[in-house]
């Protein structure tokens, strides 16, 4: 026996051990797409997904990417370099003027756009300052970065979502720039990015930029959708947004926005955009048909999401459920134990409603949750139907606690 197979027996020792019970709750496969889908023929109503305005299975999607098959089918045999469609340079436009940036550029990804931005703009004459519960694309890219001979950017955390760590960081940087790096929502806990703060603290320092990957605002934020830079005015203010096609847009694919010399740079230099393939043309033409809705729609859509999960929150508080720190329509149902929260996660799926346990090393021991999603999609059925669950469960594996007791009692 190689190493090879020594090293992969011996890491998957938990894999195999849930597997072996059948508790083992990760890549069950759908048999259909959508939230409402079957696993092993069961109906399923989806909780886990990032499908935020419902819009992903929308007939006119479906009927965009149906529409271009013929001419494009699945691939273009190559990178963007030559192998760019008229499509592509179309949506390109659009989205760069709907979300009010000089250009944007579609990679295949959302994970390469992040990656090969950071990798384009650190370099050793920088600090590149990240927070402390970053998405792995932010993580890789950083890492990436910091492992390139001769460029080799220093790397700085900040405590999660604290304006008061990142200056802290930011007076004792080494590098003359600094490249900040935040996410619009955290898709972990739910909770926005203090991103008014995070300004401001920038504003006193030279040479400054942030990064911001909205992958989970777009769709969600703002009154039409358009992420965390419109809900909260900040036009003008962060020079580079990130975002992606696998969430509210509806299929894959990256989204960078910038002034027009900046996504220039970074489609000569990425090393991700310019060495992976583009992205499939019929994707392509479903998320142009998700942006006519958001152009034509975009504040109903929105403000109906908004309503759902405002219910869904009332719903989960009266439960007495933890939400951590969510203040947005992901809402993780804190167990903060990973074999109630295995047990939550079974019994839902029993019952038709699938909500995906987030355990250690994805989180610390003891902030293990379900990934609670709410979406445009999900209608009040659903939801009920989910907190009727979700409140038996929480009397029969005691998921809430105590109510402190006062210390006048
Ligand atoms: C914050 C954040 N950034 C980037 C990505 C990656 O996006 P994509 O699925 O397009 O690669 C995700 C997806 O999970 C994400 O949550």
């Amino acid at each position: 026996m190689s190493w090879i197979s020594e090293k992969a027996q011996s890491e998957l020792t938990r894999v195999r051990d849930a597997q072996a019970k059948k508790i083992y709750p990760y890549f069950r496969p759908f048999e259909s797409g959508g939230l409402h889908t079957t696993i092993a023929g069961k109906p399923i109503v989806n909780f886990s997904s990032n499908d935020y305005l419902g819009l992903t299975t929308h007939p006119k999607v479906k009927e965009a990417a149906k529409g271009v098959i013929d001419q494009f089918a699945c691939g273009l045999s190559s990178s963007r370099v030559q192998a760019t469609a008229t499509l592509h340079v179309e949506l390109e436009n659009r989205l760069a003027a709907w979300f009010g940036f000089e250009k944007s550029l579609i990679f295949t990804t959302g994970y390469q756009a992040m990656v090969g931005t950071i990798m384009s703009l650190a370099d050793k004459d920088t600090t590149v300052v990240l927070d402390n519960l970053s998405h792995a694309c932010i993580l890789d890219g950083t890492f990436l970065a910091a492992g390139t001979p001769m460029r080799a950017p220093e790397v700085r955390f900040f405590n999660h979502n604290s304006a008061k760590a990142l200056d802290r960081v930011l007076r004792k940087r080494d590098r003359k720039n600094a490249l900040v790096l935040i996410e619009g929502i955290y898709s972990l806990d739910g909770d926005e990015a203090k991103i008014q703060e995070f300004i401001e603290v920038c504003a006193q320092h030279e040479n400054v930029a942030i990064v911001c990957d909205d992958a989970h605002g777009t769709g969600t934020l703002g009154a039409g959708g358009r992420g965390i830079i419109e809900k909260y005015g900040l036009e003008g203010q962060i020079p580079v947004v990130i975002s992606t096609f696998s969430k509210t847009l509806g299929g894959i694919g990256g989204i960078l926005l910038g002034e027009a010399d900046v996504v220039d740079f970074i489609k000569h230099t990425a090393r991700s955009f310019l060495f992976s393939a583009s992205l499939p043309v019929p994707i392509v033409a479903a998320a142009s048909a998700i942006l006519d809705m958001l152009e034509a729609d975009g504040e109903a859509l929105v403000s109906e999401l908004h309503e759902k999960a405002a219910y869904m929150r009332k719903g989960l508080i009266d439960i007495g459920l933890d939400l951590g720190e969510s203040n947005t329509h992901i809402m993780p149902v804190m167990i903060r134990d990973d074999i109630k929260a295995m047990m939550t996660h079974v019994g839902l799926l029993e019952n038709g409603v699938l909500m995906v346990p987030i355990m250690y090393p994805a989180v610390k021991e003891g902030e293990e949750r379900l990934r609670l999603n709410v979406t445009r999609g999900h209608s009040y059925e659903d939801m009920d139907m989910a907190l009727d669950l979700l409140r038996t469960f929480a009397s029969s594996f005691s998921l809430v606690g105590e109510p402190a007791i006062s210390a006048a009692t």
